[in-house]
């Protein structure tokens, strides 16, 4: 018999396989922590309030509300007006609403979270020799036809999002800085927020500089790279990131919402910010 002519028992239908093992563990973790995570960022981007805490000396801005392009006159935000001059009447403004997209296009279009998410929402397959929706007779058309070749502007977004890695930085930063007791200037410090801050932003940059474009951009243009040592050096660091791009995905995409809990719960008078120095 030749090797074309070799059938292996295939069970076809949504979830049916000969795996034993419990193969629907991780699909249904992504499952609920991405759709905790969308249901929680699209809540806090709505509000447009309690994203800028400004008490006890400290200032600490939400990473959902960074660069704050329109804020109120005591916000440190970028324009001097609450909200675009050609924002609808109508329509509710949240300054969130603004700069979501830009880190929400890396997330959605990241290769890691697509392999996770087609897995977990679209069941397409679920996971590995797990039978996925319509299996017989469906053609794969791959990401090479609309609308999911959309996911190549991938390498795109990574330029916005190194660029929120920096004023995300910027922000940790200037929440190092407290306003003195007595109002006559600033003074170094930590608080908690300040470290909260800091984590976010290392987060954010392990996972947005692990990217496999980043990956790319620093060596993917050469055939050798020994003879060029700074840019070894630096793919060397980016393969390093790239390595745990999961857990950094992960990490870091927990990490900024729990950033915004922070913030909000300091503005609604919940907790109080303790400051280490
Ligand atoms: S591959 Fe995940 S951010 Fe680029």
């Amino acid at each position: 018999m030749s090797g074309s002519d070799l059938q292996l028992p295939q069970l076809r239908g949504l979830g049916k396989t000969s795996r034993t093992d419990a193969w629907w563990l991780q699909p249904g973790a992504i499952l609920l922590g991405l759709t905790a995570f969308i249901v929680y960022t699209t809540w806090a981007a709505l509000q447009g309030q309690n994203y800028f805490y400004d008490g006890g000396g400290a200032h600490y801005l939400s990473p959902f509300y960074s660069p704050l392009l329109f804020g109120q006159e005591n916000e440190p935000r970028v324009f001097a007006a609450t909200h675009p001059s050609w924002w609808p009447a109508w329509l509710p403004f949240s300054p969130a609403m603004l700069i979501l997209i830009g880190p929400a296009g890396m997330r959605f279009t990241c290769y890691y979270y697509r392999g996770a998410y087609y897995k977990a929402f679209w069941g397409d397959p679920p996971a590995c020799a797990v039978g996925e929706p319509g299996f017989r007779g469906r053609r794969y058309r791959g990401e090479r036809k609309f609308p999911l070749v959309m996911q190549n502007a991938h390498r795109y977004f990574f330029y916005p999002a190194a660029i929120f890695v920096l004023i995300l930085s910027y922000d940790a930063f200037k929440a190092m800085w407290f306003t003195r007791a007595d109002a006559s200037g600033s003074e170094f410090g930590i608080g908690v927020g300040s470290l909260v801050l800091a984590a976010n932003a290392i987060l954010l940059g392990g996972y947005t500089f692990g990217c496999h474009c980043a990956r790319h951009l620093v060596g993917g243009g050469r055939d050798t790279l020994s003879d060029a040592p700074v840019r070894r050096s630096c793919y060397t660091c980016v393969s390093w990131l790239n390595r745990k791009h999961m857990a950094w995905a992960w990490v870091s995409l927990i990490w900024v919402a729990l950033t915004d809990v922070y913030v909000r719960l300091l503005c609604a008078g919940v907790i109080t910010d303790f400051r280490i120095i």
